[in-house]
């Protein structure tokens, strides 16, 4: 049995953990200490022996993206951290930069430290005005107190951080999209290889790493590899926040480790689901990670785990529905999304998140005609694997599993022209938005 952690989210109950006072009141900043006496070398290969992954989706190791950083490349490295947070059902980073932006600042100088970089930009999703409100304090009070610019802590490095307030697309949040935005352009996914660490910001090396990501790098430094490993599995150590939201009781954000079983997290942080429902169907990273069903609630919530089970950890957002709602109104509610969020670059995810919305909203509202089942189907498989980035294969994920493991309730609807009973479109739009609260169905407004 695991139990819950608290690394990341230590200092959520600490009042004025925001400021400089109060970070530094509770040893904040020491890890950067602890790494400027350690030679960037050792540092990466910290980073890489901890085993730390990327936590933005794709679960990329930290130290191995690192060590790709060309040394003598004569140009300038930067370091870009993805604050962007538009996947639905996602609002970790958020809460972390607004209870604790200096935890933020000290990795990023560390990794600064790491890279040799002197220059990084935070991106940050457009919308999160209080996260920025937060962070520019928080860079003002670095800057006052010689955590960031010239010479910082006599060590000889210069680091300068800029804010970077984003448009508010979710294609930004992918990482050659963000550089384009970056660079003032519009943001449209670019073709790798070369790879940002290679060739990335104005053509330079470049590292792109989460806000999470670069919230475990202090703890790493501070408390040494193994204790990090003691946490989590062999393959996916580490503490990690995982965002619940949906038909549950309490619905937030909980630091567990790697690899707690999704049941635990439910039962335990979110006292299980609504009274009166069931668990039917939930998605376990967000909405472009493959539906799971109540048959896998036990499977532990790491990379691994997840892969086997079919679906993937992604940014590990829990949205969790009960058997009074409808899945193919869920999956609507993402298409529209995934519709309205293509960049519009490639054919595929352009022209078939248009055209799976239309064919959803059809079997919905029980004008559907058997042979729009396996429209749905073929559509996604036209999109899988032919998209330009993985927008669009994370669009066509609900429908996949949606016809996977509920084929019937499209089925009941294309038949009968209406949901089956007890199911209804009341609850599916009880998604949250990112501010990780309820909001009312969208459904039928306009
Ligand atoms: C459509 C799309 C949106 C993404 N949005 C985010 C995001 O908001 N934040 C994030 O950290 N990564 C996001 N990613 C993943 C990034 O491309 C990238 O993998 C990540 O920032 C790397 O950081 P990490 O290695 O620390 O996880 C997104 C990817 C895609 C395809
Ligand atoms: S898959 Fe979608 S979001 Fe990605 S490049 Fe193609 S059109 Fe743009």
């Amino acid at each position: 049995m695991s139990a819950p952690v608290s690394v990341l989210t230590q200092r959520f109950e600490v009042e004025d953990a925001h400021t400089m006072d109060g970070y530094l009141r509770t040893d904040g900043y020491a890890a950067l200490r602890r790494a400027m006496e350690t030679r960037p070398t050792d540092l990466v290969q910290m980073v890489k022996d901890a085993g730390l992954r990327g936590r933005g989706g794709a679960g990329f190791p930290t130290g191995v993206k690192w060590g790709f950083v060309p040394k003598d490349s004569g140009k300038p490295v930067y370091l870009v951290v993805n604050a962007d947070e538009g996947e639905p059902g996602t609002f970790k980073d958020r809460e972390l930069m607004e209870r604790d932006p200096h935890q933020l600042l000290e990795g990023m100088v560390i990794a600064a430290w790491a890279l040799r970089s002197s220059r990084a930009f935070i991106f940050l999703r457009g919308e999160y005005l209080w996260s920025g409100i937060r962070l520019e304090e928080a860079i003002a009070e670095a800057y006052r107190e010689g955590y960031l610019g010239k010479d910082i802590l006599g060590s000889g490095l210069d680091f300068d951080v800029t804010l970077h307030y984003s448009a508010g697309a979710y294609i930004c949040g992918e990482e050659t999209a963000l550089l384009d935005g970056l660079e003032g352009r519009r943001g449209q996914p670019r073709l790798r290889p070369p790879f940002p660490a290679v060739a990335g910001l104005y053509a330079c090396p470049t590292v792109v790493n989460n806000v999470e990501t670069i919230m475990n790098v202090p703890h790493i430094v501070a408390n040494g590899v193994d204790w990090y490993r003691s946490m989590g599995t062999e393959k996916s150590p580490g503490p990690k926040v995982f965002c619940v939201s949906g038909e549950v009781v309490r619905p937030g954000n909980f630091e567990w480790p790697m690899g707690t079983p999704a049941r635990q997290i439910l039962e335990e942080s979110c006292g299980g689901m609504l009274p009166g429902r069931t668990l039917k169907f939930w998605a376990p990273g967000g909405s472009s990670t493959p539906l799971l069903t109540a048959d896998h609630i036990d499977v532990g919530m790491d990379f691994e785990s997840m892969t086997e089970a079919g679906s993937m950890l992604g940014t590990t957002a829990m949205m969790m529905y009960s058997d009074a709602t409808s899945v193919v109104e869920a999956c609507l509610n993402w298409m529209r999304f995934y519709e309205h969020e293509s960049c519009g670059k490639c054919t595929p995810c352009r022209e078939g998140t248009f055209w799976l919305s239309q064919v959803l909203e059809r079997i919905l509202e029980g004008r559907g005609v058997p042979a729009d089942i396996e429209t749905l189907q073929q559509a996604c498989e036209q999109i899988f694997g032919r998209a330009f980035c993985a927008l669009g294969d994370g669009a066509t994920s609900s429908i996949f599993s949606g016809l996977k493991y509920f084929r019937d309730e499209f089925e009941h609807l294309v038949e009968h022209g209406r949901l089956p009973d007890g199911v209804s479109t009341d609850h599916a739009g009880v998604v949250t938005d990112n501010s990780g609260r309820h909001r009312p169905t969208l459904f039928g407004v306009a």
